[in-house]
């Protein structure tokens, strides 16, 4: 055939099948960039979502500091297979205050995004400090150590300045405020309603259930708010987009 033996000149010819080759791959880039500069918002807007608290946001850190994300992603794909064991698929508008995101790219473990609710706080004390306790087969490791590793919020106003200066919109009253915070929302005794205030729905919980605060009230605490700032109950997907 005439179109094939063309494809033959190409073929033979180095140079010719690098300029043509690189031809196609800067059309295709092009028709997949420029338009990221014409939409307004690249993220939806969602009803619910709010910046971590700064005890989640501080388990968040000790999530990223144990390597949980080497065996846990965080992002449900809309596949049905996914949607029907996770829940429903992520949102980009549920990472967008994740600094650096949460993604994954490997799961030993099962996806973690909606994780929140799912289980106790109980549950994950004894899930984190001895895996195999709960599922003998897990080739997850013990994380025990961090309900002995007490916890004070030294430097939890410079990390959520961190995150206030890449786009996390959190208020000066939330910086005032963010070591008393901290300590409030692991405390059920305490008042939350500034708590409250500040960040709208939080759950309180003693966490670790233990008196003194720990790395595991903070992990736990993170572990808890995943997946369920939005509520899918209402959610509907904007179609004019
Ligand atoms: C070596 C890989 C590995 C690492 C590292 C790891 N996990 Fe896991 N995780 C697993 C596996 C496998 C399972 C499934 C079996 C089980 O429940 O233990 C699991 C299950 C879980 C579950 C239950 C999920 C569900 O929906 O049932 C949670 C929560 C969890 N891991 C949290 C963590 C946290 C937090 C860290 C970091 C402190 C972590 N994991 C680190 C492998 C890992």
């Amino acid at each position: 055939m005439a179109f094939l033996d063309k494809h033959k000149a190409i073929e033979r010819n180095a140079s010719l099948l690098l300029v043509l080759s690189f031809l196609v791959v800067t059309i295709g880039g092009l028709v997949q960039i420029v338009p990221l500069f014409y939409l307004q918002n690249t993220i939806e807007t969602v009803e619910g979502m709010r910046p971590y608290t700064p005890l989640e946001l501080e388990g968040r850190q000790i999530y990223i500091r144990e390597g949980c994300y080497v065996c846990h992603s965080q992002m449900i794909r809309p596949m049905r297979d996914e949607v029907e064991r996770y829940g429903h698929y992520s949102l980009a508008a549920e990472s967008m205050y994740d600094h650096p995101f949460q993604w994954g790219s490997k799961r030993t473990g099962p996806d973690l995004a909606r994780v929140g609710g799912k289980y106790s706080d109980a549950w994950h004390v004894d899930h984190l400090t001895n895996p195999q306790a709960v599922v003998p087969e897990s080739v997850m490791p013990k994380y025990g150590f961090l309900k002995e590793t007490a916890l004070e919020p030294t430097y939890i106003t410079d990390l959520m300045a961190a995150n206030r200066l890449v786009g996390v919109p959190y208020t000066d009253e939330a910086m005032t405020n963010a070591a008393a915070d901290f300590k409030t929302q692991a405390d059920p005794a305490a008042d939350a309603t500034g708590l409250a205030e500040r960040y709208g729905r939080v759950t309180v919980s003693n966490f670790d259930g233990q008196v003194q605060l720990t790395e595991m009230d903070a992990l736990i605490a993170y572990l808890q708010v995943l997946g369920t700032m939005v509520d899918f109950s209402t959610f509907t997907p904007d179609a004019s987009r």
